[in-house]
């Protein structure tokens, strides 16, 4: 067995059918990307708020922001000949820029979630190079997007699809409801069934447009609450073509925040995995502390901060309790008291701080395992 296959996305030979979640703000950058795709899978850059460290970004936002994606790319490709992409929300407000800068630095993959990319390969210009890849949270949603590039983008279709389910970390596309507190218990939303639906949707676009279905490659990553090599061949046994995995990649030594980052994962427990609503208007999940049970409790006023840019135009900050901003930052240079880590739901199970080799040679042997065991058992079925 060779382990965790390999997939083809666009023009792009992947080795390794794993793309590392795009972490804002400033969780992966070169550091880890590059150490992602040295190990054969995609590793990926976060646009989000990327300006943080430029000495102008209160004053010159646009500039910097692209000047440090800039950097970034940059110090990636000096640091692999493997494949980069970028993450970018949508719902920025330099989302445009970002994926302009992307571009003409040649990146591989533009991922693009947090909103619906429907003007990305308008953005992303003339250009046979770089995949795009929407993150999307429904197969109704994936639909919505190839119909609307099919039309008015001269029948351009997603390279990709990554369908993020409830047990991400970061913000996630779900909301909470009276009889699931927590989406990540609504049985309508277990990954497998997503990844069944999305399938389901390019399936019936193709039926609906006419388009042979095996003319088309639209590979499906699944996304959210993969930890190891048994849940990837599981997903990808249910259809998934790969898998997107953010939280596993934050307990690396390659990870881009400072130590104190990943420790919180360490430190914590299974129940202070929680959500909180952020004031971009989405449910983020994050690791409880002090400062998440000051802005989780109505009773309790914090001030609201000066925005210093309006990174995210959904963002309601002046009426909110806090700048997402400001508490991102504070929490990649490991400051807490004004701060929270973003967490997929398996932060906890993470013991210690492991390299990218050695995590992905685990997760191999896993997936390995898992897939010897599942053949023996269809053997023994006869
Ligand atoms: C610390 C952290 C920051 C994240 N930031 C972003 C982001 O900037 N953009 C985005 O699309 N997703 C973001 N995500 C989601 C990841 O890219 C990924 O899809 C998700 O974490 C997958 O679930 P998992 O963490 O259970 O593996 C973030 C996740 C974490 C844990």
């Amino acid at each position: 067995m060779t382990g965790i296959p390999e997939v083809q996305v666009r023009k792009h030979k992947v080795k390794k059918a794993l793309i590392q979640g795009g972490m804002g703000v400033g969780i992966s950058l070169s550091g880890l990307a590059s150490a992602v795709a040295n190990e054969g899978g995609i590793g990926v850059i976060a646009a989000a708020a990327i300006a943080f460290n430029e000495p102008d970004f209160r004053s010159n936002y646009t500039e910097a922001s692209i000047r440090a994606l800039r950097k970034e790319i940059r110090k990636a490709r000096k640091l692999t000949k493997g494949k980069i992409g970028i993450n970018v929300m949508v719902a920025l407000s330099n989302y445009a820029d970002m994926v302009k800068t992307g571009i003409d630095e040649g990146i591989d993959f533009i991922i693009a979630g947090a909103g619906l990319p429907l003007d990305l390969p308008e953005l992303a210009g003339d250009n046979s190079h770089t995949a795009l890849i929407p993150i999307v949270s429904s197969g109704r949603v994936a639909r919505l997007i190839m119909k609307s590039w099919w039309r008015h983008h001269d029948e351009r279709l997603p390279d990709a699809f990554v369908v993020e389910g409830p047990m991400a970390g970061g913000h996630i596309g779900f909301k909470p409801s009276e009889e699931y507190p927590d989406p990540k218990d609504n049985p309508e939303y277990a990954l497998d069934k997503l990844v069944v639906e999305v399938l389901g949707a390019i399936d019936s676009f193709c039926d609906e447009y006419g388009i042979d279905r095996n003319s088309i490659n639209i590979p499906v990553f699944a996304a959210g609450g993969i930890w190891s090599g048994e849940d990837i061949s599981r997903i990808m046994r249910a259809g998934a073509s790969g898998v997107q995995m953010g939280t596993r990649f934050v307990t690396t030594k390659e990870c881009d925040a400072n130590e104190r980052f990943p420790q919180t994962y360490i430190d914590t427990k299974e129940e202070d995995i929680v959500l909180t609503l952020s004031p971009v208007g989405m449910y983020g999940r994050v690791v409880r502390n002090e400062f998440v049970d000051k802005i989780n409790d109505p009773e309790v006023k914090t001030s609201p901060d000066v925005c210093p840019v309006h990174c995210v135009k959904t963002c309601k900050q002046d009426k909110g309790p806090y700048c997402i901003f400001s508490v991102l930052i504070s929490a990649q240079k490991g400051k807490f008291k004004h701060g929270f880590a973003f967490a997929g739901v398996n932060a906890w199970r993470a013991t210690e701080i492991i390299s990218v080799h050695e995590l992905m040679m685990t997760l191999e042997r896993e997936y390995e395992e898992a897939e010897a065991e599942a053949e023996g058992k269809a053997q023994a079925m006869g």
